[in-house]
């Protein structure tokens, strides 16, 4: 596995890559890796004859220098697992390398309405970072597929506006949610978790669940607004923080209408020092 830090390097890999007619697809990470990470590895090597996974903490998306320094690495084991799964290369980059100008001079892609609701209107230029870092990643390994989660599901939106509206020639692929046996979205945050909280995360996912099954059955609109305020009621008394919890249209995040038949309920929480997020697509039946 070639473990690669400076641009040039990696551009010398993925041209030799080319030349050999050979297709390339990357997985972006921000590394301490669970097993929803190594789903999106395991895919990416069924669709390109190489797979490279980036590494990089990205300081531009963080809005909050706390949650940035706290944030888990173990780079050591991703090594060693990406190894054993036969990745090609990894590329983990410095900030220094990324950002030569510093963060503020960076020039930064806003992805308008999708990047400013939800987690937008929460981390505001969260999304800005992501999209500016996922583009110079497709820059520099210009990938024929990219794998993202259906976890960060905003983010996945995101990213597909941004290849569409930039020319990006790139196939983006997104794969389901891997969780816990109890229903927990694993991911690398959920290392600060408490033992408790660890317990009572999982309500994050039931209540979700709860508020999907209800819909489905009862064909939603009029009381929509009452069996979303009851989710919050329980989430709130169960001592989660409720940034947002809202169904929408999962083709934009938008609101549902007559028409809509793939929704998507979503949510944000803080559960003591730890931010969650999770949704469940699901499908509505034509009420036109
Ligand atoms: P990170 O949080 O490390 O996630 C990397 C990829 O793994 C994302 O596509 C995310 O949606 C996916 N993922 C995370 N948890 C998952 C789970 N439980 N099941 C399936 N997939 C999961 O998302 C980022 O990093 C960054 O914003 C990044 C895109 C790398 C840009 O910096």
């Amino acid at each position: 596995m070639n473990i690669i830090e400076h641009p040039r390097p990696l551009r010398a890999q993925t041209r030799q890559w080319r030349r050999n007619q050979k297709s390339i697809a990357l997985v972006p990470t921000m590394g301490h890796l669970h097993d929803g990470h190594l789903a999106l590895v395991e895919h990416a090597k069924t669709q390109a004859d190489h797979v490279i996974v980036s590494i990089f903490v990205n300081p531009l998306q963080f809005d909050n220098a706390t949650d940035l320094k706290s944030y888990p690495s173990s780079i050591a084991s991703d090594l060693q697992q990406l190894s054993s799964l036969g990745v090609d290369a990894i590329f983990k980059p410095t900030v220094d390398l990324l950002y030569p100008l510093g963060l503020e001079l960076a020039p930064k892609i806003h992805i308008p309405l999708l990047g400013d609701e939800f987690c937008g209107a929460h981390r505001p230029r969260h999304f800005d970072g992501v999209a500016t870092i996922v583009s110079k990643l497709f820059n520099l390994i210009e990938p024929d597929i990219a794998v993202f989660g259906r976890k960060d599901y905003q983010q996945l939106l995101i990213i597909q506006r941004l290849v569409s509206e930039l020319n990006f020639n790139i196939q983006i692929k997104a794969l389901d949610t891997v969780r816990t046996g109890d229903g927990l979205a694993l991911s690398s945050r959920n290392a600060h978790l408490s033992t408790e909280e660890r317990e009572l995360a999982c309500m994050l996912y039931a209540t979700l669940k709860d508020v999907a099954e209800q819909t489905e059955q009862h064909q939603l609109t009029d009381n929509l607004p009452a069996l979303l305020d009851q989710a919050i009621t329980r989430l709130s008394q169960a001592s989660f923080k409720v940034e947002y919890l809202d169904l929408r249209d999962a083709n934009d995040l938008q609101a549902i209408q007559a028409g809509t038949t793939q929704a998507i309920v979503l949510a944000a929480v803080q559960l003591g020092k730890v931010r969650l997020i999770d949704n469940i697509l699901f499908k509505l039946a034509d009420r036109t």
